[in-house]
C-alpha cells in the first residue's frame, strides 16, 4: 500500500471517481451479467410500469396543452444494462396503443458514459424493434461535463434550446454513482472534507483491476474551513445555508455535479424538464442530521448515498413542484421533480405519481417480494401466480419460484395450467436477455413439458440452446417434444444426438425405434 503522499483531494476529485469510471468503461455489460452491480430493484417491470404511467400522463398533459406535433425527448442518464429502458418502452408502447388517443410522439434516448454499453444496446434483440420504429436512440453523455446530446443512430445533435417540448429525464442509481462534494457543518460553520487515500501501488497494485483497487482503498478525511460555500455567490448557497443553520456535527454529501448536470441537460429545452429518479438517499433534512462520513458500498464499483434533499430544495426554489413519498422508504426512494412552467398544470403526471409511487410503489413491491422470497414453500399456486402478475410477469420471480410451481403442478387445474402457459409467454415477450448465468428458457421448457404442452415446450427448449449447450437430458426432451408435434425428422435428429452423448439412454433408445418406423 502506498499513501498518495498525504495528497488532499476535494472529495469529488479524489481518484476513487476515476477508478469508478474505469470500472464501468472497462466492464460494459459484464458489470451486470456477472451480477456484480445490483440492478433488479431499479430495473424491474414494476418500476418500469410506474415510470411508463408517469410518462404516459406527461404525454397526455402535453396533448392537453395542444402540443402534439413535436416529439417529447426522454433521456435516461447512466442507462447501464438497458433493462429499464426496454421495460419502459414495452409498457409505454402498450399503454399508447391501448388508449388510442392523440398524443405527441416521443423518442427515448438511452445514454451512458461507457461506449461498451452503447455497443451492447445497439445489437440487443429486444431493442432493435424500437430502433427500427425510430423511437429509440443512444447517446454518450458524461454527467460531469457534457452539454449536448449527440444521438448515435439518427446523427441528430441536440444543443441548448433545441427542444420545443420539455425534456423528460430518467436517472436511476445515478446520483449515487457520480462525483459529489463532501461538507461538514458544526456550530454554524461549513467545512470541506478533503480526503487522502491509500491505494495498492507498485508490484502490489500493478495487476489490480479498478474494482480491486476500490475495494482496498482506505480513505481518511481532513477538515478545512470552506468559506466559499458560505458566500452568497456559491450557486447552491441557499441549500448550504440551510445546512449551516439547521444541522450540527453532520457530514453532507453535496450533489453539485448532479445539480449542474440537471441544469445543463435541462437547457436542451426552453420549457424545462421532468425528472423521474430512484436511488438510495433521502429527501428529508433529518436524514443528514449527525451523519457520519460516507461509507463506500462496494459492488464491483461503489456507490454512496444520493442527496435528494439538496436536489429537491434547489429546484423547488426555482419554481419546481416535486414529489417524494410521504412515508419512509426502505430500499429505494423514488422521486419526481417537475421543473416546468406551471407544474401544477401537469395533472396526469402528478396523478400517476400518486397512484403508482405514493400509494404503493416499487419500494413497497421490493419489500414485499423480499418477504415472499422466503415464503415460497408455504405458498399455493394461486398466490405464486398472483405475485407473478403483480410484478408484471417478472422473470426474476419465475426463476425463484419455478421449483415450487413444478411441485404444485400435479394438483393444479387446467385453468391454472393455461394461466402458467400464457404467463410464460407474456414474461418471455418482455424478457431482456443479458446472457446471465441462469437459463430462463430451459426452466420454461421443463415446466411446459411437465404440463404436456409440447409445442410450447419445444419452442423454449430450442431457445435455451442459444444460452448454453444442451446435455443429453435437454436433447432427449427436445426429441420427445418434436415427436409429440409430429416433427419426426427433428425427433430422430435429437434422439441421435442424445444417444451420442449417452448411448445407454433408455428413453432415447425406445424413441429411436418408434421414430425410425415413422420416417
Ligand atoms: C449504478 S449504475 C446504474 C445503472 C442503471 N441506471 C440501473 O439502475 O441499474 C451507474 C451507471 O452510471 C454510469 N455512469 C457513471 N459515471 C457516469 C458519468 N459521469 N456520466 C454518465 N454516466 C455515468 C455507469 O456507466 C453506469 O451505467
Amino acid at each position: 500500500m502506498t499513501q498518495t503522499e498525504q495528497h488532499l483531494y476535494r472529495f469529488s476529485e479524489s481518484p476513487i471517481w476515476e477508478l469508478q469510471r474505469s470500472y464501468y468503461e472497462e466492464q460494459g455489460i459484464k458489470a451486470w451479467q456477472t451480477e456484480e452491480v445490483p440492478q433488479y430493484i431499479t430495473s424491474n417491470p414494476i418500476i418500469a410500469m410506474a415510470y411508463a404511467e408517469m410518462i404516459f400522463g406527461f404525454l397526455q398533459d402535453r396533448a392537453r396543452l395542444d402540443s402534439t406535433s413535436e416529439p417529447v425527448t426522454i433521456v435516461e442518464l447512466g442507462a447501464g444494462s438497458g433493462r429499464l429502458a426496454f421495460h419502459i418502452l414495452n409498457e409505454l408502447c402498450g399503454l399508447i396503443e391501448f388508449a388510442g388517443i392523440s398524443l405527441p410522439p416521443f423518442r427515448y434516448v438511452m445514454s451512458d458514459l461507457a461506449d461498451k454499453n452503447i455497443s451492447y444496446w445497439q445489437q440487443h434483440r429486444g431493442l432493435i424493434p424500437y430502433l427500427e420504429q425510430g423511437i429509440l436512440d443512444f447517446a454518450k453523455f458524461d454527467a460531469v461535463k457534457d452539454t449536448e446530446l449527440r444521438l448515435v443512430q439518427s446523427g441528430v445533435l441536440l444543443g441548448k434550446g433545441d427542444l420545443h417540448q420539455p425534456l423528460l429525464v430518467i436517472a436511476n442509481y445515478f446520483f449515487d454513482s457520480i462525483p459529489q462534494e463532501l461538507i461538514y457543518v458544526e456550530e454554524g460553520k461549513v467545512y470541506e472534507c478533503k480526503v487522502s487515500l491509500q491505494l495498492p501501488s507498485g508490484v502490489e497494485g500493478a495487476d489490480q483491476s479498478p474494482s480491486e483497487m476500490l475495494k482496498q482503498a482506505v480513505l481518511e478525511y481532513h477538515y478545512r474551513r470552506a468559506a466559499d460555500y458560505e458566500r452568497k455567490t456559491y450557486p447552491y448557497h441557499n441549500v448550504v445555508e440551510l445546512y449551516r443553520e439547521k444541522l450540527e456535527d453532520s457530514h453532507i454529501l453535496f450533489p453539485a455535479i448532479g445539480l449542474e448536470c440537471l441544469e445543463r441537460i435541462g437547457q436542451l429545452s426552453q420549457q424545462g424538464f421532468l425528472l423521474l429518479t430512484a436511488d438510495k438517499g433521502d429527501h428529508r433534512l433529518e436524514s443528514w442530521e449527525f451523519a457520519e462520513p460516507p461509507k463506500l458500498i462496494h459492488h464491483g464499483s461503489f456507490s454512496i448515498t444520493a442527496n435528494y434533499h439538496a436536489i429537491q430544495m434547489f429546484f423547488e426554489q426555482k419554481g419546481a413542484v416535486s414529489y417524494f413519498t410521504t412515508h419512509h422508504h426502505n430500499n429505494l426512494n423514488v422521486g419526481c421533480i417537475l421543473m416546468l412552467h406551471d407544474p401544477m398544470g401537469y395533472a396526469n403526471t402528478r396523478l400517476a405519481y400518486r397512484r403508482f409511487i405514493e400509494r404503493f410503489g416499487p419500494d413497497d413491491f421490493f419489500s414485499m417480494k423480499e418477504w415472499f422470497d422466503g415464503q415460497l414453500e408455504e405458498m399455493e399456486l394461486r398466490q405464486v401466480l398472483a405475485l407473478w402478475r403483480l410484478g408484471g410477469y417478472d422473470a426474476q420471480w419465475l426463476l425463484q419460484s419455478v421449483r415450487r410451481i413444478s411441485d404444485l403442478l400435479p394438483d393444479c387445474t387446467e385453468q391454472e395450467m393455461e394461466d402458467i402457459r400464457s404467463g410464460i409467454h407474456k414474461m418471455w415477450k418482455s424478457y431482456y436477455d443479458m446472457n446471465e448465468m441462469h437459463n430462463l428458457a430451459l426452466y420454461c421448457g421443463f415446466l411446459l413439458y411437465q404440463m404436456y404442452m409440447f409445442e410450447d415446450s419445444l419452442f423454449f427448449f430450442e431457445q435455451s440452446l442459444h444460452h448454453s449447450e444442451a446435455d443429453s437430458e435437454v436433447l432427449y426432451h427436445l426429441a420427445v417434444c418434436s415427436y409429440e408435434v409430429e416433427s419426426y425428422d427433428c425427433a430422430l435428429d435429437y434422439t441421435v444426438k442424445t444417444l451420442a452423448l449417452e448411448p445407454e439412454h433408455e428413453g432415447a433408445l425406445t424413441l429411436y425405434k418408434l421414430v425410425k418406423v415413422l420416417i
